[in-house]
């Protein structure tokens, strides 16, 4: 297949493309590097042995876009190129809504002009909001509570309504649970700007000695040890279910969403000692008051993904702890070492 990736350069991108190209998939990316460097291009063609075409461009170039589009002349697209910080959607929303939701609907303008019909949509468990009933199933109602998780559920209504408007096409809403892990080399890994928003990168930075501390907000949730619980999904089985996703998308039509989790859930403190014993190295912490807006527990019902798709994450935690500290004891400051 002729596969076209937005945000590319990115942590769940680089991951997807080496899938991709492995498995004999041509690829083109497309990435303005607002949030990831160009150094992964190299790592993805050394590991993979493979060219990649690559196009730093902002998805809301609707013209290059439109180019991009008619000249590589994709079978699909894979939609992953946004910005994610929750904390950064509430203080800067029309920055949010230009690029996650101006920008799914410039790279649906130039797919139309190019005739492309099918996509799969980078969305997010966070969509579904505060938990009415647990696991999440797909039929969850939708509340996001704030800005970030708002523009992702906008975006899905923008693929769905553009679906329904175009004969023969077919959109895959893939909602990530909570992505950790890098690729088994050591060679691409989750690279954050600035000081990580996320648990697992920030963990992975106090073992490597970049930081002090790890802060765990809040130990009186009604969970087994009072700390958040999450599904941690490898972004190795991430990546996989993409190309699961292409090949739903190449069967059929319609608009479909699919939990990608592992239904399996971990609290903070379950991670801090899953952690301190791939990479054999203390995770000093201190418990501190809960962050707003977190919930208590997070868990996908993966089943439809499972059975529709085909598809099921096969990497356990201590994987997603192992690859983690590859990429980090042999990568202390990211892409930032060339
Ligand atoms: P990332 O920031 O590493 O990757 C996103 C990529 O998009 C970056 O390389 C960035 O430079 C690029 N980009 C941003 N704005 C762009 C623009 N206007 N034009 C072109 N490129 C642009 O993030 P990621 O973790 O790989 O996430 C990929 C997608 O998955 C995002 O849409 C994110 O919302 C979604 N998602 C991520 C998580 C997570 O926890 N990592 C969970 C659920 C959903
Ligand atoms: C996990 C747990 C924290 C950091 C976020 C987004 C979501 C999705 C994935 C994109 C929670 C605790 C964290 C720290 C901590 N992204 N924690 N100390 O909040 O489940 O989801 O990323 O779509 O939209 O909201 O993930 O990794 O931030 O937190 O104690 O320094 O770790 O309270 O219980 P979250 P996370």
């Amino acid at each position: 297949m002729r596969v076209l990736v937005t945000g590319g350069a990115g942590y769940i991108g680089s991951h997807t493309i080496v899938e991709l190209l492995r498995q004999g998939h041509d690829v083109c990316a497309v990435d303005n590097f607002d949030n990831s460097s160009p150094v992964v291009l190299d790592r993805i063609q050394e590991l993979t042995n493979r060219t990649l075409t690559f196009h730093q461009t902002d998805i809301r170039d609707t013209a290059a876009m439109t180019d991009i589009v008619a000249g590589f002349a994709p079978d699909a697209v894979i939609h992953f190129a946004g910005l994610k910080a929750v904390g950064e959607s509430e203080a800067e929303p029309l920055r949010y809504y230009d690029v996650n939701n101006g920008g799914t609907v410039s790279l649906l303008t130039a797919m139309d002009a190019a005739g492309c019909k099918r996509v799969v949509f980078s969305s997010s468990a966070t969509v579904y909001g505060e938990p009415v009933y647990l696991p999440f199933d797909e039929n969850h109602p939708c509340q996001p509570s704030n800005v970030y998780g708002r523009t992702k559920y906008f975006a899905e209504e923008i693929l769905r309504n553009w679906q329904s408007a175009t004969d023969g096409a077919c959109a895959v809403l893939l909602r990530y649970f909570n992505p950790v892990g890098a690729h088994p080399s050591g060679r691409i890994g989750e690279d954050p700007r600035d000081v990580p928003n996320n648990l697992m990168p920030f963990v992975a930075q106090v073992a490597v000695g970049r930081r002090a501390a790890l802060s765990v907000f809040g130990n009186d949730y009604g969970t087994h040890d009072g700390t958040g619980v999450r599904d941690y999904i490898h972004v190795v089985d991430l990546a996989l279910a993409h190309i699961a996703a292409l090949d739903f998308a190449a069967r059929n039509e319609g608009t479909e969403a699919f939990n990608i989790g592992t239904g399996q859930g971990y609290s903070v403190l379950d991670m801090v000692s899953a952690f301190s014993r791939a990479s054999g190295r203390d995770i000093p912490y201190k418990i501190e008051s809960r962050r707003p807006g977190d919930i208590a527990t997070s868990l996908a019902d993966p089943s439809r993904a499972n059975a529709q798709l085909g598809w099921r994450a096969t990497h356990d935690l201590d994987d997603m702890c192992a690859s983690t500290w590859n990429w980090q004891s042999t990568n202390p400051n990211g892409y930032g070492d060339g």
